[in-house]
């Protein structure tokens, strides 16, 4: 088996591993990715386009970067692959691109597409590394989105098909399934609605009660095709914090926060909405919606980058407005807040709401394009090391506080597509040099292997 090289260092030693004396010896350490982002080969052995491909042909992306080739990786998964042994993670999260299982979201199914994951499932599981199967990470078919996407209801039906699909074919193999990765982010942020001011509330909330419909309905069909399988949602859970303490901005705050955290989370693991936006979904529902949302699940999903600071905006989608962030807390390169704290005190929040066990399913550090390699063509990135070191630290504080988290995913193993940044943003632990597609181990992916090593009880890499 090929094994990637990350013996060029040109960095100073690299600071030592995070504390993490609470972390038991069978937490899972990871990394993530997503179909659209890495995947590339977007018109080939009969992909259908998704609405990231429309998107991406209006020009809006920086750049006008597109998803064509992006990491390549329908081509180089084998080489990628190979790279998560080097890391010496045992699980790898990934997602299915719809349209290239079901070209038109429904109906006649890609053989070829299905084939695709086949191979990458088989290379992970011969490599010891448990694949981590997502349905949705943002990618929709753009023919379904040409019937009316996820604001028609007849999305459950065709999710719940979709999901049958993958449940079939990947269901012995795959024992962990993610219906959603962060419903709140595509919906908050989707151009569908056509306008972003106050007009558009009620369609958010009717597009947020059939994301939840399909999230039930999905859950039940991957329980009847892969038995055993342990599945759940993917949240992006942050504090939400108003900029000021008048009325207005505290409220507006709330409200975030009850579409931002809770829409999701609350009806699928807990079985209703939050007080704040029930009667707004209410005439969406029908009888009977509720239970068919609040299906038993396995395991909570968490996303999380920095908090978010609100202003209140009346005329904008639900009254959000961007506030500004204390200027004393310091930012990652493309301006996030760095607030393990916030992370510690979440993973708390969310592990003794939801009550099931959590795992980080993404948490990383963006740079823009000043990331380079070096004269010796090694990419030292300090800064993220000291963004990992000390949010894996604060990790261990939520479980030495009583949070039940069971594993860590770093987002991401590869720069990619970071969707409205075109390639300008910058989160994995490998470089991708675009023009030539060689991959480069970052000097974060040496300490984050050692990290995984010395947690496992292994030795670390010489
Ligand atoms: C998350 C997304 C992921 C990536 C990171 C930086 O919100 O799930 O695809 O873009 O942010």
């Amino acid at each position: 088996m090929a094994t990637a090289s990350v013996d060029k260092q040109s960095v100073d030693p690299l600071p030592g591993p995070p504390s993490i004396p609470h972390l038991s010896k069978d937490f899972i350490w990871g990394v993530s990715t997503s179909s659209f982002q890495i995947e590339g080969a977007t018109q080939e052995d009969g992909r259908g386009l998704s609405i990231w491909d429309s998107y991406g042909r209006t020009g809006q992306v920086r750049n006008n970067d597109t998803g064509d080739i992006a990491c390549d990786h329908y081509h180089r998964y084998k080489e990628d692959v190979a790279l998560m042994r080097t890391l010496g993670i045992q699980a790898y999260r990934f997602s299915v691109a719809w349209p290239r299982v079901l070209p038109n979201g429904t109906g006649a199914v890609n053989e070829a597409g299905l084939a695709f994951y086949d191979r990458l499932i088989d290379e992970l599981l011969a490599s010891d590394i448990e694949p981590w199967l997502c349905l949705y990470h943002w990618d929709l078919p753009q023919a379904l989105e040409d019937r009316g996407g996820w604001m028609n209801r007849e999305s459950v039906a065709w999710f719940t098909d979709y999901a049958t699909l993958i449940g079939k074919r990947y269901g012995r193999r795959v024992k962990r399934f993610a219906t959603f990765n962060e419903p709140a982010i595509f919906s908050l942020f989707s151009r569908s609605f056509g306008t972003r001011d106050r007009s558009a509330d009620d369609k958010l909330n009717r597009w947020i009660h059939h994301v939840n419909l399909a999230h039930g309905a999905a859950v039940d069909a991957l329980r009847a095709q892969a038995p055993g399988a342990l599945i759940g949602c993917i949240h992006n859970y942050q504090p939400i914090i108003p900029s000021s303490a008048s009325e207005a901005d505290v409220k507006a705050a709330a409200l975030v926060d009850a579409y931002w955290n809770q829409a999701y989370p609350d009806p699928q693991y807990l079985g209703e909405y939050p007080q704040a936006i029930r009667a707004g979904i209410e005439p969406h529902m029908q009888p009977g919606d509720l239970a068919r949302i609040h299906r038993p699940l396995d395991w909570f999903g968490l996303n999380h980058y920095s908090p978010v600071y609100i202003n209140s905006d009346p005329s904008a989608l639900i009254g959000m407005g961007w506030g500004p962030k204390p200027a004393e807390i310091p930012r990652t390169p493309i301006d996030w807040t760095i607030e393990p704290d916030a992370f510690r005190d979440t993973l708390l929040t969310v592990s003794k709401r939801y009550g099931l066990p959590v795992y980080v399913t993404e948490n990383g550090y963006g740079r823009g394009d000043d990331e380079k390699p070096d004269e010796i063509g090694a990419v030292a990135d300090p800064g993220r090391v000291d963004f990992l070191r000390s949010y894996i630290s604060a990790l261990d504080a939520a479980v030495a506080a009583g949070a039940d988290v069971r594993g860590y995913f770093v987002w991401s193993l590869l720069d990619n597509f970071e969707w409205d940044s075109g390639y300008s943003v910058r989160f994995g632990l490998t470089y991708i040099d675009y023009k030539t597609q060689r991959r480069i181990p970052k000097s974060s992916f040496k300490w984050y292997a050692d990290v995984i090593r010395l947690a496992r009880g292994l030795t670390p890499a010489a």
